[in-house]
């Protein structure tokens, strides 16, 4: 073989090699997980929600990879679309933390993640949340050491226009009555529902095995966590619980 021969091979050979490894790097496996059957079983309809780098994260674990547990911390408010949406309907969101501070003791459920009202049924069917937004949009800013956090999407039908928070309930997105709430406008079943979990991207990946104990202070029982807490925080009289959860708002944040 002459060396033009040989300098051809090689250089073919270098571009199949640079193709390849940016094939690779295309395909690297960062996706995200189902979630265990026990927290999928509140996705309901075929909500999809999609944040700027994370196409639809509805019904799924945020992966642990590429920084997407901590870019999702600073993210604006994911695309919320509901393609069975009724277009002579008018919708309202909710997003709520149920694990806020922690899965396993909730002091703070719920947190007030987002509360917009009055989306036209065609907004809510391209996934676009214009409305009244009488809570803005917090992202998910799981603390340190709290174990995996839900954040649940519910999605329902009006038939008032006049959905307004109490005075109370503005004070903190902490500690939110969403179903006292819920009773007051006489909603019910939401039309769907989703939720996707996530983590404090600093936290160790959670240890599964039985007995290992080896996740130092976190604590991710199998399968998330799904026991009901036996933890119920005492209705305390006049201002105590008020002033307490604005204490623990910066320190809980879900
Ligand atoms: C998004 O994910 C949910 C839950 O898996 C699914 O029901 C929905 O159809 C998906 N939407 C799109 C557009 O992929
Ligand atoms: C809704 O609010 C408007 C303005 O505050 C008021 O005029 C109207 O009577 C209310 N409707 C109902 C059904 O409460």
């Amino acid at each position: 073989m002459g060396w033009t021969m040989r300098l051809v091979a090689a250089a073919l050979f270098l571009g199949f090699t640079v193709v390849v490894t940016r094939a690779q790097v295309r395909l690297s496996p960062c996706a995200s997980t189902p979630l265990p059957d026990e927290d999928a079983s509140f996705c309901k309809g075929s909500l999809e929600v999609s944040y700027t780098e994370l196409e639809n994260i509805s019904c799924k674990v945020v992966p642990n990879c590429d920084n997407y547990r901590e870019k999702i911390t600073s993210w604006p408010p994911p695309l919320v679309k509901y393609p069975e949406a009724s277009e002579s309907a008018t919708y309202m969101l909710v997003m709520v933390d149920p694990d806020a501070p922690s899965r396993s003791t909730p002091l703070a459920r719920f947190w007030r993640h987002w509360l917009v009202t009055n989306i036209a049924g065609t907004n809510m069917k391209m996934g676009k949340i214009q409305g009244q937004e009488l809570s803005p949009y917090q992202p998910p800013t799981p603390p340190p050491r709290t174990g995996l956090h839900r954040y649940q999407f519910l999605i329902y039908i009006l038939t008032t226009q006049n959905i307004s928070l109490l005075p109370q309930e503005t004070v903190s997105p902490g500690a939110w009555q969403l179903d006292q709430f819920l009773t007051r406008f006489n909603l019910k079943e939401p039309a769907a529902a989703t939720q996707f979990m996530t983590q404090n991207h600093m936290d160790p990946p959670p240890v599964r095995a039985p007995g290992g104990g080896g996740g130092g202070n976190v604590q991710i029982p199998p399968g998330g966590g799904s026991s009901e807490p036996t933890y119920k925080p005492k209705q305390a009289s006049g201002l105590a619980l008020p002033v307490c959860i604005h204490i623990a708002h910066h320190l809980w944040s879900g």
